[in-house]
């Protein structure tokens, strides 16, 4: 199994091994606990990692407990704190996925709100072969649970159980990746990430209340094509049909980054490779992330830079 060195637990840097919690906690009764993913990219040449939009991440999740209605949850400062300790405690010299949890310890039953126990881990996360190739996608028989029923915004574990099965169907059914509809029917998102197409030189996403995670990524995509790359987006209900019509597609998100899409439903977008404007909208991303391109700056925290403020 991978593992790093340590782990940030509670304030205090514990070996792998030892971050533990109790089998009748909540967070293992219920699921009951918020996260983040986030990565963290090593750029060689300037020997310095940057996390990518961590205050974006840091505040998103301050509204998952929110609404979960944790009592006192961690403030701002200490998970920021938590993040780059994590990656400084591990020294890590390649591109890293993090994961910041906040989850529900003790003993409670249902209704606890307490106690809160944080935990932030980091590993290794090699180039993905997906974001190179791209991946085929099929859209699965699971619906996205709706808002009033349990909010795909929250960034909640136990949302994921309806990724798992839709991930479960989709490769059952021979496809890379799942495509995940509404409860009315509309393209909502991937089990881990959002969905784009390019029709006729424009972008099209589901809006953000289409039952989807208000992805950072999706944001950072948005903003890349309107003004950097002069693609216009629209942000709509998006019908399953308008996806067998696309030129390209993509699904975007922390873990997927910018990966191609090339067949949905076995219909081959395009020539079956990742598209142009795909191919341009990578090229930018990742320079923007590895700290290869000035552009967005406040995108990234740098973890040098961040350890000579603490100093
Ligand atoms: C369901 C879902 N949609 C979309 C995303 C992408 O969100 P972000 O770009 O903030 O990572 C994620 C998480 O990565 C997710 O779990």
């Amino acid at each position: 199994m991978a593992e790093a060195k340590y782990i940030w637990l509670n304030g205090t840097i514990v070996p792998w091994a030892d971050a533990r919690v109790h089998v009748y906690s909540p967070a293992v009764k219920y699921g009951v606990g918020v996260f983040e993913g986030i990565r963290g990219y090593f750029n060689p040449r300037m020997n310095e990692m940057f996390v990518f939009r961590l205050e974006e991440h840091l505040r998103r999740l301050a509204y998952s407990m929110r609404v979960m209605r944790f009592d006192d949850p961690p403030g701002h400062e200490v998970l920021r704190g938590a993040v780059l300790e994590t990656l400084r405690a591990n020294d890590f010299r390649e591109g890293v996925h993090i994961r910041l949890s906040v989850y529900l310890d003790g003993d409670g039953e249902q209704g606890a709100t307490g106690p809160v126990s944080t935990v932030c881990l980091a590993l290794p996360r090699p180039n993905s072969k997906a974001v190179e190739n791209g991946v085929t996608a099929g859209v699965v028989s699971w619906r996205r649970p709706e808002d009033s029923a349990m909010p795909m915004r929250v960034k909640a574990h136990a949302n994921y159980h309806n990724g798992r099965l839709a991930t479960l169907e989709a490769k059952a059914n021979g496809h890379g990746a799942a495509i995940i509809l509404s409860s009315h029917g509309k393209v909502a998102e991937g089990p881990g990430m959002c969905l784009f197409l390019i029709r006729d030189g424009q972008a099209i996403t589901p809006s953000v209340t289409s039952d989807i995670l208000e992805s950072i990524t999706r944001d950072a995509v948005i903003r890349l094509l309107r003004d950097e790359l002069g693609v216009p987006v629209a942000e709509r209900d998006v019908d399953r049909t308008e996806l067998y019509a696309a030129d390209e597609a993509f699904f975007a998100g922390t873990a997927w980054e910018v990966t191609p899409v090339t067949a949905i439903d076995r219909l081959v977008l395009g020539d079956g490779k990742p598209g142009a404007i795909t191919r341009r909208l990578q090229d930018l991303f990742f320079a923007i992330a590895h700290g290869d391109s000035n552009a967005h700056a406040a995108w990234r925290t740098a973890l040098s830079a961040s350890a000579r403020a603490a100093a």
